[in-house]
């Protein structure tokens, strides 16, 4: 699939998804799993109650996440915070609370049904310092040097042009600015068809990045400081389901998928002392 037709599919089923929310169902992006709240393994209780209590019922139930980024982000009072891929925008609400009237949280999302999902649920949570914005995370329409705490959760994994989303994301944040990023990661090799059958399952469309691939890329876009904490491991029972009705023999591939797949945590920074060379963004 060329990229353009990758970005054609996510929008089709993520808007899928934002419309199953907004006539009152749950979210979910197609798998069987996903589509039962109790059983996903990926997105179910990512957030403690207290934390959402004042959160929109339909962000919770749009919320297709791997991880929890502002639970472990350092986010404070007054900083600027940018979620790549914001969804029905429970992360963005979240981090507005966390940063206050004097901070601001943008939600980017190519996805029109999402956005308005998303801003709808900004209206019922009646925040202020909030605002969901349209465009791409390969071309983020904000200026560079102008934001805090870049946060994304389980969307990088989605991108066919990783690095330029990356790229982006540094050119974004200002000096000894935060990536906290959830996303799905494979840890080691595995064979690519076994790779691809469980990436479907864990993300709608496949690309997971390898471990150390995504260290090197942070590295590459000029991050430093990186680290990448494993959250949730998956082991083949999680996925038995899905696989099997995909006519994969889970038996087969369990010795090489069992805790190659992970939701993680992942943090890098913007060198404090980096000097902008008068680049802007890629065309
Ligand atoms: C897995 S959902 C995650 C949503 C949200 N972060 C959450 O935790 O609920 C992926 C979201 O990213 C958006 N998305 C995927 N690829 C994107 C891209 N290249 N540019 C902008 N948004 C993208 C989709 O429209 C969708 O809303």
């Amino acid at each position: 699939m060329r990229d353009n037709e990758i970005k054609e599919v996510v929008k089709s089923k993520y808007g899928e998804a934002a419309r199953r929310v907004a006539a009152g169902e749950r979210g979910g992006c197609g798998t069987q799993a996903s589509a039962i709240p109790c059983c996903d393994p990926i997105s179910s209780n990512l957030y403690q109650a207290g934390e959402i209590a004042g959160v929109p019922a339909q962000a919770v139930a749009a919320s297709l996440g791997c991880g929890n980024p502002t639970a472990l982000a350092q986010l404070n009072a007054g900083e600027t915070v940018l979620d790549l891929g914001s969804g029905g925008g429970i992360d963005v609400l979240l981090s507005a609370k966390r940063v206050g009237p004097t901070g601001k949280a943008y939600g980017l999302d190519m996805t029109d049904d999402m956005l308005a999902l998303a801003q709808e649920n900004q209206r019922k949570a009646g925040v202020q310092n909030v605002e969901f914005i349209k465009g791409e995370i390969e071309n983020i329409p904000l200026p560079e040097n102008s934001v805090d705490v870049v946060i994304s959760n389980c969307v990088i994994n989605l991108s066919a042009d990783k690095d330029r989303v990356l790229r982006e994301a540094f050119r974004v944040l200002r000096r000894g600015g935060r990536f906290a990023v959830s996303d799905v990661v494979v840890r080691g090799p595995v064979p690519a068809d076994i790779r691809r059958s469980v990436e479907l399952w864990v993300g709608c469309v496949a690309g997971a990045l390898e471990e150390g691939e995504y260290r090197s890329k942070l590295a590459a876009a000029g991050f430093e400081e990186i680290e990448v904490e494993p959250t949730r491991v998956y082991g083949v029972e999680d996925a038995r389901q899905f696989l099997t009705a995909q006519g994969v023999d889970v038996e087969a591939i369990a010795p090489v998928v069992e805790g190659k797949f992970a939701s993680a945590f992942i943090r890098a920074r913007k060198p404090w002392n980096h000097r902008s060379l008068g680049y802007a963004r890629d065309k």
